[in-house]
């Protein structure tokens, strides 16, 4: 998808043209008011009489009959006597790309663009950028009747203001980039498990440009030591663990250096604490963190945000066969703990004990954010729209939320409360791994807490419930959402 600007004359407009309705009116510029004028007064009839509310991302296409370049205008609803968020908007340039798409144009010109706004012109363009790129989205490469091809090639913002134009080129870039990034993640996330074992993850790693990538396979996560990861992955018998490092370094000096580390559990049966055939339905989910790592790792290049990134990926496939570890079995993890395994499917906390504790024994960094599809209790507190925070950082975990505020990524904070931490109490090895009945995610949070190095700040991103998406939004389609890749891609800007 081509993304460009272009000064709003009606005259160099083709294809369709989309024209925000803001507070039930057509947002008053000259181009709208030409627009109009030219067809007679037909929009601004068609708004009063209709049924059309003006509904954020409600869209009405009206064909123009030659009357002006484009062959069809559409309506582009931006809400109604609110003030207008960063979703609203992402949700109507999506609505409109979507229409575009529908009309079979192979060109859309957007005069959301135009719209009176308090962002920054970078951060308009991103908005826009993002949701036209994320509309886009398909998944039909295990179909074998293909959903409709789109025709849409490319999108015109109209933009008067010359001197926003290099900002707004920018922003444009930032966002279609990490759409792209997110899509990448999108499509990691709904690939059947049998398509995606821990071996491949490490291919797509070494696939990424401009990062220096390295794969460990199972004997060597076993002879290092990784006993805790390598324990999940021993009920697998087709597809061993692997443990992936990714390495972006800025050409300009770093002015911080990060870890992010994801959960890249391929496919979640529980092992033999077996789940229930209901909740395996979308256990190919369960590397959504992982997505996000790989998804963030393969756009750094392009974004080139001074901050050196370390990515991390512990992956295994949970599985129930013959090998598999029982309950009550001690593992020992990197850092030296032991760990007496009472619960087989509490493995994800298994799998990141090791990355996290590589990190403290090879790497110097300042920051740690790890993500996982962790616990079920996350979607029990927070739904599957928010996506839940914890760790010793109070900063910077308001930094990602103030991020998430802006790519419509929520998050929110939980306590991390350690009196919880006396359940994880084991008579036989240095702690179990799994706590008390309640305050699952808290839990979760508590054992990874156990392995991440002393003195570097930390953030625990639990995203079971935000990395699928259980019923379709504007902007994504029911299944893996791409969740935080934007957000981090955003965070690292300006970090
Ligand atoms: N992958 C699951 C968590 C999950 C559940 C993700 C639903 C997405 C949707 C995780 O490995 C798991 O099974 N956690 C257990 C932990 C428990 C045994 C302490 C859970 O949440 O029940
Ligand atoms: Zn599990
Ligand atoms: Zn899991």
């Amino acid at each position: 998808m081509k993304l460009s600007l272009q000064e709003p004359s009606l005259k160099k407009i083709s294809g369709v043209l989309a024209l925000p309705v803001l507070d039930g009116k057509l947002h008053s510029h000259s181009l709208a008011k030409k627009v109009d004028q030219a067809l007679g007064g037909l929009l601004s009839s068609f708004i009063k009489k209709t049924e059309f509310k003006g509904r954020v991302a409600e869209v009405e296409n009206i064909a123009t009959h030659g009357k002006i370049g484009a062959f069809q205008v559409l309506l582009v609803g931006l809400g109604k006597g609110k003030k207008l968020e960063a979703d609203d908007l992402r949700r109507a340039a999506a609505a409109s790309a979507k229409a575009a798409e529908r009309l079979k144009s192979a060109k859309l010109y957007s005069a959301l663009s135009l719209i009176d706004h308090d962002w920054k012109p970078e951060e308009l363009a991103q908005i826009l950028a993002e949701g036209t790129v994320l509309s886009t989205y398909r998944f039909d490469k295990f179909k074998g009747k293909k959903d409709p091809k789109s025709h849409l090639a490319g999108v015109e913002f109209l933009l008067s203001a010359i001197k926003e134009k290099a900002a707004f080129a920018r922003g444009l870039k930032l966002g279609q980039v990490g759409a792209e990034g997110a899509l990448y993640a999108r499509d990691l996330v709904n690939t059947p498990s049998h398509n995606k074992p821990p071996e491949v993850l490490g291919l797509e790693a070494k696939k990424l440009k401009g990062v220096r990538t390295r794969v460990w396979k199972h004997q060597e996560i076993k002879k290092m030591g990784m006993g805790a990861l390598y324990g999940v992955g021993m009920g697998s018998t087709r597809h061993p663990p692997v443990f992936i490092e990714m390495h972006y370094k800025p050409k300009t000096k770093a002015k911080k250096t990060i870890a992010v580390v994801g959960k890249g559990i391929t496919f979640d049966s529980g092992g033999l604490s077996l789940k229930p055939p209901k909740y395996m339905e979308t256990m190919k989910d369960d590397m959504a963190g992982a997505a996000a790592v790989l998804g963030l790792m393969k756009i750094l290049p392009q974004l080139n945000p001074k901050v050196e990134v370390y990515g991390y990926i512990s992956s295994a496939e949970n599985m129930p066969g013959g090998g598999a570890q029982r309950p009550g079995d001690v593992v020992k993890a990197y850092n030296g703990k032991t760990i007496e395994v009472l619960n087989t499917d509490a493995e994800g906390r298994l799998a990141l004990a090791d990355a996290l504790s590589y990190i403290g024994k090879h790497r110097k960094v300042d920051y740690i954010i790890d993500m996982a599809t962790l616990t079920g209790a996350a979607l029990v507190a927070l739904g599957d729209l928010v996506t839940a925070a914890l760790g010793t950082d109070e900063a910077l975990i308001k930094k990602i939320q103030k991020a998430g505020d802006f790519t419509g990524e929520k998050v929110w904070e939980l306590p991390l409360e350690e009196r919880y931490w006396e359940d994880f109490k084991s008579e036989v090895a240095d702690m179990r791994n799994i706590g008390g009945l309640y305050a699952g995610t808290i839990n979760g949070a508590l054992f990874l807490k156990q392995f991440v190095p002393e003195k570097t700040k930390w953030v625990h991103l639990d995203i079971a419930g935000p990395s699928w998406a259980n019923k379709p939004w504007t902007y994504c389609p029911v299944g893996g959402t791409g969740i935080m890749v934007r957000t981090l891609a955003r965070l690292l800007e300006d970090f």
